[in-house]
């Protein structure tokens, strides 16, 4: 999805230099190309304007001089989404968060603030530092950020334990398309005083309002834990015993991958080869190895167990689930479909799911791994000729919804699904999401391809 080389309307030029800097207007392409396209290689443009604003105040004129010209702007955090919708596709002004990036950690109250553009790596050594944890934790810690996070919800490898984004965030600083900011940051854990603009805003993937800071809860630093990584002899058993391992204390993670992903894998990253399974999981617990070992021995059709309570053995094992992603991407340009299923129908989704793509794609490869736990399964398929993507899109996401799934799981519905979201949510949940959008963002100049159908 791409336009053709577009130009913003060059009076506008100056006037964002005026109020963030000669050098903060970015407009030169093989400066601003990393600003411009996704990293699914599938959405961007090849020319555009990046603003980089430093202060909540200049976020504010940005947008006031962006809608007085009529001129759609995209918010961007660490252009790490997967979906589109960090990214502009016809003129759109970029809105770069990364300069607003202070952290600080009240070691006390087990809160921190953080400005929009501060990585989760940065929010997660802070909160290291002042004894405590971020409970959100994904492959792109050091790139993805807070604000972008917030916007769509990110879930990542911890939700088991601590739950996604929504559920750290206590409040939010953000501003409206008119230049109005709203901040309403307060360190109570009680505080019953109206509307939660940070609820509303989570997930709200840059269509109602640009995040400048939050406050966000930390949780208790993790104690010393075993990571299992267990060979399973049939896909139905790992999908159960990730429902059922969920009755063990202590879990921060499980998560599935297939032998196809572990090979590729290793043709990236030097790991040894896994014994042969149909599906493997990974599981972290409180604990050390025997404590997880005798925890998953009732599971059922384990065929092999590896299990490591050092730091090197559960990184490594982590490396199997984790490097996923880069590994996929060296295959060229990925469909990305990050879809739930409710537990009960995983592994009828993992059986059919290759045949629905084969059946409208022949060249077409699927991938599958997630947070099984959740019933996340991240599908990614690779060698679908551009013409063909729609129809492996469409044959997904409807096998996903009539199986009783969602089409978005923790990486949002962006420009890629919006089509679809009548899959899940009814004409009357549409409707009132229109409805918000117009009284939030009258100009209707915030990330005007995503979300909405
Ligand atoms: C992951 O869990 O690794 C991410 O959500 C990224 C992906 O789906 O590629
Ligand atoms: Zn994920």
């Amino acid at each position: 999805v791409e336009n053709d080389a577009v130009t913003v309307i060059p009076e506008l030029l100056p006037v964002l230099r005026g109020i963030v800097g000669e050098s903060a207007v970015l407009s030169v392409d093989d400066v601003t190309a990393g600003y411009l396209r996704d990293w699914t290689g599938r959405f961007g443009a090849p020319s555009g304007v990046v603003v980089r604003p430093r202060s909540v105040d200049e976020v504010a004129q940005v947008l006031h001089s962006c809608a007085a010209a009529g001129v759609a702007v995209i918010p961007q955090g660490g252009n790490t989404g997967l979906v589109g919708a960090s990214v502009p596709l016809a003129g759109e002004v970029v809105l770069s968060l990364r300069r607003l990036s202070d952290v600080s950690v009240d070691a006390v109250a087990g809160q921190v603030l953080a400005g929009a553009g501060a990585t989760i790596g940065a929010v997660q050594s802070a909160a290291r530092q002042a004894g405590w944890a971020y409970g959100v934790d994904l492959a792109s810690r050091d790139s993805c950020t807070v604000g972008g996070t917030i916007a769509t919800n990110a879930g990542g490898l911890r939700v088991l334990r601590y739950g996604d984004t929504r559920r750290q965030v206590m409040g939010v600083e953000a501003v409206l398309s008119d230049g109005t900011v709203l901040s309403h940051l307060s360190p109570l854990t009680r505080d019953n005083t109206g509307y939660s603009v940070p609820a509303l805003l989570a997930g709200s993937e840059g269509t109602l309002a640009v995040i400048t800071r939050a406050r966000m809860r930390l949780v208790a630093p993790p104690v010393p834990s075993a990571v299992a990584v267990l060979g399973f002899g049939a896909v139905d058993d790992a999908a159960r015993s990730a429902g059922l391992v969920r009755r063990t204390d202590g879990l921060s993670a499980v998560e599935l991958f297939l032998p196809a992903g572990v090979e590729l894998v290793r043709s990236v990253v030097d790991l040894p080869a896994l014994p042969p399974a149909a599906a493997y999981l990974l599981i972290e617990r409180d604990g050390d190895a025997d404590g997880l070992a005798s925890a998953v021995a009732d599971l059922p059709g384990v065929v092999d167990a590896a299990v490591a309570d050092d730091a090197a053995g559960r990184a490594s094992l982590w490396s199997y689930r984790e490097r996923h992603t880069e590994s996929i991407a060296t295959l060229g340009p990925v469909v990305k479909l990050d879809v739930t299923l409710p537990l009960d129908r995983a592994a009828d989704y993992l059986d059919a799911v290759d045949a629905v793509v084969t059946g409208v794609a022949p060249g077409g490869k699927v991938w599958l791994f997630g947070h099984l736990a959740d019933g996340n399964v991240h599908t990614n398929v690779t060698g679908v000729p551009e013409p063909d993507v729609h129809a492996v899109e469409d044959a997904v996401l409807r096998l996903v919804a009539d199986l009783g799934g969602s089409i978005a799981s923790e990486h949002g519905i962006g420009v890629a699904k919006r089509e679809w979201l009548p899959l899940n949510r009814s004409a009357a949940e549409i409707d009132t999401f229109r409805r918000l959008k117009s009284a939030l963002d009258p100009a209707g100049i915030l990330s005007p391809a995503t979300l909405l159908p």
